[in-house]
């Protein structure tokens, strides 16, 4: 049989004899010009907002430990398990641990991996080395999602750059995020402009995302597009930006020897740099949850 029914968009829902707000009347505007608007749900009460802060402080601490021990001669199991004693240690659950088959407490992804990195007992940190630490906590059942990059010692010039330029591309998806009311693709766009205008590419396949209730929510936060395209941002949303930046070309592949199939690698065997926040969106813009 032929599937001809299209699902019909909500309309944006003002209940009767109530004042539509700032916040509906631009949402409805929006929607009326055919722009991706939010759902209700992914608009956070104050009390969700404030469970994901939470959570969000314990990631960060636990990034912090990461941080304070992450050393040459290490493995990546090693990082696994400072992660997962330091979440559990303090009321916290570790998010990756048995997530759809992640076998493992966070991800570490080394040189040419580009995320979703499986610790493991004979990986070992050398001098140079780069490699993103990507931590998601629960506590109370609220999420928070952020990562960094480290880099072992001292790292060649083009490997410290690339880190540096990766980092710059999620500060300036976040400084398009400093007022309410902008769309994905706006962040997007200047994401990939700084990256090209570098001599990076971004990886297309892989993107930030709602968070908070859930590990990941809509909307899809796409580090590269067209302005105005995506979804509106409006207060109350809580969403990561985690731009996934090449050295070489943004295409990526599977790694033939991983069984979980979550490892992702450059295609042409460049090296790849990451950082993540999580964030609210406020009247304001964007507050760091973790970082
Ligand atoms: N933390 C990753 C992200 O930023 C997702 C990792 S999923 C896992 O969205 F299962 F690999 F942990
Ligand atoms: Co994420
Ligand atoms: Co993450």
């Amino acid at each position: 049989m032929a599937n001809n029914r299209k699902k019909i968009k909500e309309r944006w829902f003002v209940p009767a004899g109530m004042e539509p707000t700032d916040m509906d009347r631009r949402i409805l505007y929006w929607q009326e010009k055919g722009r991706i608007v939010p759902t209700p749900d992914l608009i956070k009460t104050a009390e969700q907002i404030e469970g994901i802060r939470r959570a969000g402080v314990l990631n960060t601490a636990v990034l912090d430990t990461v941080q304070e021990k992450i050393r040459e001669g290490m493995s990546t199991l090693e990082i696994d398990r400072i992660v997962y004693d330091y979440t559990t240690s303090h009321g916290g659950i570790p998010a990756p641990l048995n997530y759809e088959g992640f076998p493992n407490s966070c991800c570490t992804s080394l040189n040419d991996v580009v995320c979703h990195g499986i610790p493991s007992d004979d990986e070992i940190l050398e001098e140079g080395d780069i490699i993103n630490v990507d931590c998601t906590t629960i506590l109370d059942g609220y999420y928070a999602d952020a990562s960094r990059m480290f880099v072992i010692g001292r790292a060649e010039p083009d490997a410290q750059r690339l880190v540096d330029i990766a980092w710059e591309c999620l500060k300036v998806g976040e400084q398009v995020c400093s007022q309410p009311y902008v769309f994905v693709g706006d962040l997007g766009h200047a994401i990939a402009d700084h990256a090209h205008k570098n001599g990076c590419t971004v990886v297309r396949d892989l993107c930030g995302h709602g968070v908070g209730l859930q590990f990941h929510e809509d909307p899809d936060v796409l580090h590269y597009g067209r302005r105005g395209s995506g979804m509106l941002l409006v207060p109350g949303m809580t969403f990561t930006i985690e731009p996934m930046i090449n050295a070489g070309d943004w295409q990526v592949c599977g790694d033939e020897e991983d069984a979980t199939e979550w490892i992702v690698l450059t295609e042409d065997g460049s090296l790849s740099a990451q950082w993540e926040h999580t964030y609210v969106m406020t009247d304001n813009g964007v507050e760091i949850l973790s970082h």
